[in-house]
C-alpha cells in the first residue's frame, strides 16, 4: 500500500504565517508611527464595511496568548512581520526602543517554545511619514529600506536569523500604484513600474545591508514573491501570448529582478510605452543585485488567461491589453480564487529548474471559507482541510520531483484584517471573535498539527 502522506525531511519548517498590519492592532501604541494602511483604511470607501487594522485581532496585547497557541499546535516556525513605523515611527532616523521591545519579546518567546521566527520587514504597511515624502515613487525610498533593514537586523539579529525584505512586491507596485485597491491608492500605470523598480533596488539593498550587520553564520535572508500561474486557456498563440504578458509583470518581472538583476524585454518595453524610462534607470538593478539565501513562494492559485481582441490591460497588469483571466473550472473559495494544487506544484518545480540549486519555502498558502460557529463554540472547517490536505501532497510531489522546499507556512494562523476585503474574508486556522477576541481553534487548526506530528513520529 502506498503512503498518501508524504514524508518531509528533518528539520523542515512547519508553520503559519500572519503580517503585521492585518493582527496587531494598538495601532497608536507602544510609539507606533501611522503607515500608509491607516491612512488608507480610514479613508470612506477603501476597504469592505470601512473596516481598518485600528484594532485587528488584538495580537500587540495578545503575544502570549497566540504563542501558546501556536504550541498547541505543535508549529516548529512562525513568519511575522515587522512593523516598519513601530521601529522608526517617521520611517528613518529615531529607533522606537518600545518598538524593539516588542518584537524582542515576541522573538524570545518563540525561541523558548522552540519556534524559529521567520521575519518580513515589509508587508505593506510603509510608514506615513515617508509616504508623504513621495513613498515608493522617491528614488530615496531604496536608501530608506536599506536603513530601516539595518536597523531591525542591528536590534533583532541575535533572535531572529531568517529575514525577507519584501512581500509580495507585485501587490505594492500594482495594486497599490495601478489599480488602487491598497494602500496608497494611486491609480497610474507608469508609476507602479516606478513602483517597482524602486521596491527591487530597495530589496537589493536591504540585503546588502543586512549582510553588513550584526551578520551571523546562521543568517538567511530572502524575499517572498506571491507567483502566480497565468496558464494560457488554450494552446492557440494568442491564448499563449496573452499569458506571457500577465506572467512578465506577475512573476518574471519580479523572479529576473530579484535573481538576475535585470527585467524581461515585455516589461522594458512597457517602461517605453508609458514613458517610465524617463523616470528610472533600470541598468542600476544590476549594480546593487545580491545573492539571495532562499526564495519565499506564496502560492494561492491559478489564472486561466485567454486573448479577447480590443480587451483593455487590466488595471494591476498595465500594458497586458486582450489579456483577459478566468479561474479554473470547479469551486471558488471566499476570495473567488479557484482551488488548483497542481498549480504549487508547477510553479515550485518551475522555480527550480529556473534557477536550480535556490532554497525555497513555501511562505503563505491557505483558502478564505465562511466558517459556521457550532452550538459548542467549534469549528467545522472541511474545505480548509481539504484545501490543505491537497496542497500539501502537491508540495510533496514538487519535492520528490526535485524542489528543494525547507518549509511551509499556512496563511493564516488567525482570522484577521485581509486588507480591502476587511474582515469579511476568514482564513486562520484559529477562529477569532472580533467581539470577544476569544481564539478557537478551528478543526482545520487540529488536522494540521496532527499531520505535523505525523511527520515527526
Ligand atoms: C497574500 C498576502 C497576505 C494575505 C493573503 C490572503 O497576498 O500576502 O497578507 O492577504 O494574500
Amino acid at each position: 500500500m502506498t503512503n498518501p502522506v508524504p514524508t518531509f525531511p528533518e528539520g523542515f519548517l512547519w508553520g503559519t504565517a500572519t503580517s503585521s498590519y492585518q493582527i496587531e492592532g494598538a495601532v497608536t501604541a507602544g510609539g507606533r508611527g501611522p503607515s500608509i494602511w491607516d491612512t488608507f483604511s480610514h479613508t470612506p470607501g477603501k476597504t469592505y464595511n470601512g473596516d481598518t487594522g485600528d484594532v485587528a485581532v488584538d495580537h500587540f496585547h495578545r503575544l502570549r496568548e497566540d504563542v501558546a497557541l501556536m504550541e498547541q499546535l505543535g508549529l516548529n516556525a512562525y513568519r511575522f512581520s515587522i512593523a516598519w513605523s513601530r521601529l522608526l515611527p517617521d520611517g528613518r532616523g529615531a529607533i522606537n526602543q518600545d518598538g524593539v521591545a516588542f518584537y524582542r519579546q515576541l522573538g524570545e518567546r518563540l525561541r523558548a517554545a522552540g519556534i524559529t521566527p521567520v521575519a518580513t520587514l515589509y508587508h505593506w504597511d510603509l510608514p506615513q511619514a515617508l509616504q508623504d515624502e513621495g513613498g515608493w515613487l522617491s528614488p530615496h525610498s531604496p536608501d530608506w529600506f536599506a536603513e530601516y533593514a539595518a536597523v531591525a537586523k542591528e536590534q533583532l539579529g541575535d533572535l531572529i536569523s531568517i529575514w525577507s525584505t519584501l512581500n509580495e512586491p507585485w501587490c505594492s507596485a500594482f495594486l497599490g500604484h495601478s489599480e488602487g485597491s491598497h494602500a496608497p491608492g494611486i491609480t497610474d500605470p507608469a508609476s507602479s513600474y516606478v513602483a517597482a523598480h524602486h521596491l527591487m533596488l530597495g530589496h537589493h539593498r536591504a540585503i546588502r545591508a543586512m549582510r553588513e550587520t550584526n551578520r551571523r553564520p546562521d543568517d538567511q535572508l530572502g524575499i517572498v514573491l506571491n507567483l502566480i500561474p497565468a496558464w494560457p486557456a488554450t494552446n492557440e498563440p494568442e491564448d499563449v501570448a496573452a499569458a506571457n504578458a500577465i506572467d512578465a509583470v506577475h512573476n518574471q518581472l519580479f523572479l529576473e529582478a530579484v535573481l538576475a538583476g535585470r527585467y524581461p524585454q515585455l516589461i522594458l518595453d512597457y517602461h517605453d510605452r508609458f514613458g517610465v524610462g524617463d523616470r528610472i534607470d533600470a541598468t542600476e538593478l544590476a549594480e546593487v543585485r545580491e545573492d539571495i539565501d532562499y526564495l519565499g513562494v506564496n502560492y494561492y492559485n491559478v489564472n486561466l488567461v485567454r486573448y479577447v481582441a480590443g480587451a483593455p490591460a487590466m488595471a494591476a497588469w498595465p500594458g497586458s491589453d486582450g489579456s483577459v483571466m478566468d479561474p479554473p473550472p470547479g469551486e471558488l473559495t471566499d476570495m473567488g480564487w479557484g482551488v488548483e494544487p497542481a498549480g504549487l506544484k508547477w510553479t515550485l518545480l518551475r522555480v527550480a529548474e529556473q534557477h536550480p540549486g535556490l532554497p525555497l519555502y513555501v511562505c503563505e498558502n491557505g483558502a478564505a471559507y465562511p466558517d459556521v460557529v457550532a452550538a459548542d463554540g467549534s469549528v467545522a472547517d472541511p474545505k480548509r482541510i481539504a484545501y490543505l490536505e491537497g496542497h500539501l501532497a502537491a508540495l510533496g510531489d514538487a519535492m520528490a520531483a526535485g524542489a528543494d522546499v525547507r518549509g511551509y507556512f499556512v496563511w493564516s494562523l488567525l482570522d484577521n484584517f485581509e486588507w480591502a476585503h476587511g474582515y469579511q474574508m476568514r482564513f486562520g486556522l484559529v477562529r477569532v471573535d472580533l467581539e470577544t477576541m476569544q481564539r478557537t481553534i478551528k478543526a482545520s487548526g487540529y488536522w494540521y498539527r496532527d499531520f505535523i506530528a505525523g511527520q515527526r513520529s
